[in-house]
């Protein structure tokens, strides 16, 4: 009898695992959040962050979000060309990473409202003269983008950049490097992002508002999955109401 109880539950135990293990996803006490933490202030990795090494706008507020669901947040670190796909294949429940939500990428995602607003802005060195709009970067310049970003689309698609002219990294600040080392000219990046990083290598910031077209951040969940967007939704329209989201670019930006 005894024994039988312990075979079952044995094979309960396994039954559960073998489900989380299939999912990919944390189970029923997790919530597992899918990011590419090299996108400060939004997310980023040190010593003691808010979850594990991990720190930023998007970890706060996903924690918020988990804790408004009674689950624990787990971060789940990629790059970020690779989020969609994490998200489509249940790998993580949904996606926070500074994500803009585009037309193409609501083909294989649902976004959540918009919970920040940014642009692209073009990083170059701090004596640079002759980068002052987008245009400029057609004459003749070497442009950087991380891989799979919006900025990597705007050079390549709108701005008709050629491919010979282009470095694509995984993370911003490798690129951003390129510039502080006199490599390339530009970068075109995320504007909160830009300036975290102009600011930490002695660059500077060249924003075009009439070029770079203002961009929604939104979290990711698979398609379909109404019920997590819908508890996604309840808490950032809670975060938006109490001013707690532009408290957090504050804290962060700093
Ligand atoms: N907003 C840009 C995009 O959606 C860049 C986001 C990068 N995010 C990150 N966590 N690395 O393409």
């Amino acid at each position: 009898m005894k024994k039988s109880i312990l075979k079952a539950s044995a094979l309960a135990a396994a039954a559960v695992m073998s489900a989380a293990l299939l999912t990919g996803c944390g189970g029923e006490d997790k919530l597992v959040m899918g990011t590419n933490a090299a996108f400060p202030p939004f997310e980023f990795t040190t010593a003691q962050g808010l979850v594990g090494e991990f720190d930023g706008i998007d970890v706060a507020i996903a924690s918020e979000i988990a804790s408004d669901m009674g689950k624990q947040l787990e971060v789940a670190d990629m790059d970020f060309d690779g989020l969609i796909a994490a998200v489509s294949t249940g790998k993580v429940d949904m996606v926070a990473a500074g994500m803009t939500a585009t037309d193409e990428r609501r083909k294989n995602v649902d976004f959540s409202d918009t919970y920040f607003l940014a642009s692209q802005v073009m990083v170059v060195a701090a004596d640079n003269t002759d980068i002052t709009k987008a245009e400029d970067l057609k004459n003749d310049k070497t442009v950087g983008v991380v891989l799979g970003y919006t900025g990597d689309s705007i050079v390549t698609n709108d701005l008709q950049i050629p491919e010979n002219k282009i470095t694509r990294t995984n993370r911003g600040l490798d690129v951003v490097q390129e510039v502080k080392n006199g490599k390339i000219d530009a970068v075109v990046i995320d504007s909160a992002t830009g300036k975290a990083l102009a600011e930490k290598n002695g660059l500077k910031v060249v924003e075009d508002p009439e070029a770079f077209e203002t961009e929604e951040y939104a979290i990711a969940v698979k398609k379909g999955n109404t019920e997590l967007l819908d508890k996604i939704n309840a808490t950032l329209a809670e975060l938006k109401a109490s001013g707690k989201i532009d408290e957090l670019a504050v804290k962060y930006n700093q």
